[in-house]
């Protein structure tokens, strides 16, 4: 599969491009060509080191061509940046692509800690402002908020814990649970994508934890 990762320079998308590249394509990309293709061999070093065998690989693209060649385009950008990025790309986009969201709105606040955006501002929660910017029909699915780009780089490391998604398309949170499965993480379906802050809301409510509690890089499962 190919899945391409709109700011794939940054540190969740080096960790995602570390994981799937033993399993599939990864294309990174940036707003910048030569900075995709710079990241993408430093990461394909960096597995080299690790994996014995690479099934996939790492390449570099710009936003726009890479949205262009992805079954599964993720977008690992920050909230502010949602309008501006996927407008750019929208037109691109391939009808069968399942665009992913695991953008989290927050913010710190002095005395008060981290916040999540849409209560606080009356915002749109991330994966309905990524739905909005696209194509009516296509194929959202939000997940990954919970999981710590710490853990995620960190490929000696097994992640272990839940990740919550939110789509209206059943039939893309079956090939996106199984991205979640080669994580070793473990999928669960909360619902409709109108239920996305149910699972963005978690990062702020772990960061807060994690400050207060002196918990280091937390994460997430439910219990039977
Ligand atoms: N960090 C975590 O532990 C964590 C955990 C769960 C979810 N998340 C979510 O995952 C997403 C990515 O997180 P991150 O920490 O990897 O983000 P980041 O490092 O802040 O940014 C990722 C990339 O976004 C691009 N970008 C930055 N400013 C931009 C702008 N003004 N316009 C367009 N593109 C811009 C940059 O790529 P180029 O400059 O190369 O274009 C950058 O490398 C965020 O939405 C975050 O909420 C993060």
């Amino acid at each position: 599969m190919k899945i391409g990762i709109i700011g794939g320079t940054g540190g969740m998308g080096e960790g995602f491009a570390l994981r799937w590249c033993t399993n599939h394509e990864i294309i990174i990309g940036s707003r910048d060509k030569a900075k995709a293709q710079e990241a993408a061999e430093r990461y394909h070093g960096i597995a080299k080191e690790v994996y014995k065998k690479i099934k996939g690989n790492i390449t570099g693209e710009d936003n726009s061509t890479l949205a262009k060649n992805s079954d599964i385009l993720l977008l690992s950008i920050p909230y502010e940046t949602i309008n501006d990025t996927c407008s750019k790309i929208a037109d691109d986009v391939r009808e069968s692509c399942i665009v992913v969201s695991p953008i989290v709105p927050m913010t710190r606040v002095p005395e008060k800690g981290w916040i999540y955006l849409p209560f606080e501002n009356g915002t749109k929660t991330a994966a309905e402002l990524v739905a909005a910017n696209f194509r009516p029909g296509t194929k959202v699915v939000s997940a990954f908020h919970t999981i710590s780009e710490v853990k995620l780089r960190d490929i000696k490391y097994d992640i272990d814990g839940d990740t919550y998604v939110c789509s209206n398309d059943l039939d893309s949170v079956k090939i996106i649970n199984q991205l979640i499965y080669e994580l070793s993480l473990r999928p669960i379906y909360l619902g409709q994508l109108s239920l996305t802050y149910q699972a963005e809301v978690m990062t702020p409510m772990i960061l807060n934890a994690a400050r207060r509690n002196r918990l280091k890089q937390p994460g997430l499962k439910l219990t039977n």
